[in-house]
């Protein structure tokens, strides 16, 4: 029998047109929650959208870009307008690929791409979705950081900088707001089969192996092996959870 944990309940999806966000919209939409999916490419969003639709679900996209201040400000505007309240809240959108480069090849512009949407994205989010599960006396976030907040790899510093600090920001605010009944906690998913993993292979086929070669699995994980982690940190079921990261990666960062 299907679970219905977020029956009337509003979730945001940041990046939820895609790879795991989208993964995380559809069983938000399927366990009975209404969820806003936010992200910036509109016709991604409306096919997720018509497939929650198709599947008797219920879901809207808001473009954003979550760099953008006057972006992040017409969401919650919209948000509060539409439903008034927000239960969960998984933000997710995220970029890599500008900055997979050894760290002196890295430029100015890898890095603020990366830290704006990877880090000032979820700070940006959370800026307004705190306030409003704090006037309806609480709610669930969750952040996307990576095995690479964790640990790292040679040729991964401004992404691994950005992930980490993605943790140090989840735990801070738990701490802020746990006494309150607002949880933020982390996932740090390993690799997963999305199009950012994707991105590389384009460059070099043999990536694919050589990555797949890393997880003790020996395989990728899928966006829906992460997206069900994240539903049950949003859950009643994880009521005491809060200020930590879930880790699931194949067995990858046992020793982190
Ligand atoms: N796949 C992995 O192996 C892996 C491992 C660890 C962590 N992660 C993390 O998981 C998250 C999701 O990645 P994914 O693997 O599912 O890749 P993906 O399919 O490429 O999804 C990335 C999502 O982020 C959104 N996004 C990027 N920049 C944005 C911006 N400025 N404003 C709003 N949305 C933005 C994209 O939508 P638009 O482009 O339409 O805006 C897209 O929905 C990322 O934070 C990533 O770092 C992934």
């Amino acid at each position: 029998m299907k679970a219905n944990r977020f029956q009337d309940k509003v979730a945001l999806v940041t990046g939820g047109n895609s790879g795991i966000g989208r993964a995380a919209a559809m069983m938000f939409a399927a366990e009975g929650a209404k969820v806003v999916i936010a992200a910036r490419r509109k016709d991604l969003g409306d096919s997720v959208v018509q497939d929650i639709k198709n599947q008797g679900g219920q879901a809207a996209f808001i473009r954003t870009d979550v760099t953008r201040r006057e972006d992040i400000e017409s969401l919650f505007e919209a948000i509060t307008t539409q439903y008034g309240r927000l239960d969960c809240a998984f933000n997710n959108a995220g970029v890599s690929s500008s900055a997979m480069r050894r760290t002196v090849n890295t430029t100015m512009e890898d890095w603020d791409w990366t830290m704006n949407t990877n880090l000032k994205g979820v700070w940006l989010c959370m800026k307004h979705e705190i306030p409003l599960m704090l006037k309806q006396g609480g709610g669930a976030i969750v952040n996307n950081s990576s095995i690479a907040g964790l640990r790292s790899e040679a040729g991964i510093s401004i992404y691994a900088a950005s992930k980490h600090a993605v943790l140090g920001l989840t735990r801070a605010a738990a701490l802020d707001y746990a006494h309150r009944k607002v949880r933020i906690n982390a996932v740090c998913p390993g690799f997963i089969h999305t199009p950012m993993l994707e991105e590389p292979w384009q460059l070099n086929p043999k990536i694919q192996d050589l990555t797949r070669e890393m997880v003790p699995m020996k395989r990728f994980g899928k966006p829906e092996e992460i997206a069900g982690a994240v539903l049950w940190m949003c859950s009643g079921e994880a009521s005491f959870m809060t200020g930590r990261e879930m880790v699931i990666g194949g067995g990858q960062a046992i020793h982190s």
